[in-house]
Parts: structure tokens; C-alpha cells; sequence
């Protein structure tokens, strides 16, 4: 049987020179249009949320949340939205990151978790971890109890899961 792992990275297209020359950008949208490939990684984080107990699944903009809210579904659990920064309409809290070039922002909600509320928070990709992390800064302002991140794909070279882990989450990647 093939592995997910080898299940999805057939199903990840490859984008060379987008957005810039150089950059080989991993496409998850062609996983999105395979029902196999996308179920099977629904089903894969549902299999590890079920080893630990979580209250919220929260997930990124834009592409964490097609699995987020698939996952949040499936588990029947609450879902919080981290969107970028201007797009939330209630009260909110604000954490700026960096990108290549200049910074960018997330925020959540002000009651998207309440004190103590274990949170996953997934997305398609790490790459520096840099929005994992302000997302998890975000739910830690809320005194919200991160307890991992859940990802389609790591890539390992840039450091990002390595960062994560170093500020005490579990990282969960179905694939490098
Ligand atoms: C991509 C990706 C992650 C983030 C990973 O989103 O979906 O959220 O970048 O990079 P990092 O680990 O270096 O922070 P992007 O910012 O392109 O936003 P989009 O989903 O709105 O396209
Ligand atoms: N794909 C999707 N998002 C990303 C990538 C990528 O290759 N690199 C940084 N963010």
C-alpha cells in the first residue's frame, strides 16, 4: 500500500519561479481537487487529534482553512478562524510577523478560545514557521493552551518546524 505521505506528495504540484524566480512553490490546491488525497489527510489529522485532547481547532488564512474546517467537522469541535489582519468584524488581538520582504499581521477573535482551551492550529505549510507562530502568539495572549500544529507539508530546510517545536508544540507534518 502506498504511504499517505507518498499519497500526498504525488498530489502536491510543483509551481517553479512563482512567486519570484528561484522559488519552487509547493501547490496544494491540486491535493484540495483529489477527494482520495484529501480525504486521506482530513482522516490522518483526525487520527492524531484523536491521541490528545483538544477543545478548538483554529486554522490559517487562507488555505489552512479548507482543512481546518473539514478537520473541526469531522471531529465536531469549535473552529477558530486566524485571519489576516482587518478582516475580523468584533473585538480583536493583533500579532505581527515577518515575511521575506516587510511584516505582515493575523489576528483572532477575543473570545475565539477562553483561558485554558487546548488548541490545534493547522495549516498547508511550513515554511519559516513565522505564521504558526504568531498565530500560536495569538491564542497564548488569550491564555489559550496551544498544543500543537498540524501541516500537509513541512519544509524542513527553512527551519520553521524546528522553531515551533523550540517554543514547546507538537508538530505534525504529513509530509516533506
Ligand atoms: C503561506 C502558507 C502558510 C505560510 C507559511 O500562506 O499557507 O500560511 O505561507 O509560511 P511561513 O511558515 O514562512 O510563515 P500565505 O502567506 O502565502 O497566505 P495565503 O494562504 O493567503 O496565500
Ligand atoms: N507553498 C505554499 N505556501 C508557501 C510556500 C509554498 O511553497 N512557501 C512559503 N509559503
Amino acid at each position: 500500500p502506498v504511504s499517505v505521505s507518498a499519497l500526498l506528495k504525488s498530489r502536491i504540484r510543483t509551481v517553479r519561479d512563482w512567486p519570484k524566480p528561484g522559488v519552487n512553490f509547493r501547490d496544494a490546491t491540486t491535493l484540495f481537487h483529489d477527494p482520495e488525497a484529501f480525504r486521506a489527510t482530513i482522516d490522518a489529522f483526525a487520527e492524531d487529534c484523536a491521541k490528545q485532547e483538544i477543545d478548538i481547532i483554529a486554522a490559517v488564512d487562507a488555505r489552512g482553512f479548507i482543512l481546518g474546517g473539514a478537520l473541526a467537522y469531522k471531529l465536531g469541535k469549535p473552529f477558530a478562524l486566524v485571519r489576516k489582519k482587518g478582516k475580523l468584524p468584533y473585538k480583536t488581538v493583533s500579532e505581527d510577523y515577518h515575511l521575506e520582504y516587510g511584516t505582515a499581521a493575523v489576528e483572532i477573535h477575543a473570545d475565539a478560545c477562553k483561558a485554558g482551551d487546548r488548541v490545534l492550529i493547522v495549516d498547508d505549510l511550513i515554511a519559516t514557521g513565522g505564521t504558526l507562530l504568531a498565530a500560536t502568539k495569538l491564542f497564548r495572549v488569550l491564555h489559550g493552551e496551544v498544543i500543537g500544529v498540524a501541516a500537509v507539508i513541512d519544509l524542513p530546510e527553512l527551519g520553521g518546524s524546528k522553531r515551533l517545536r523550540d517554543v514547546g508544540l507538537k508538530v505534525h507534518a504529513l509530509c516533506e
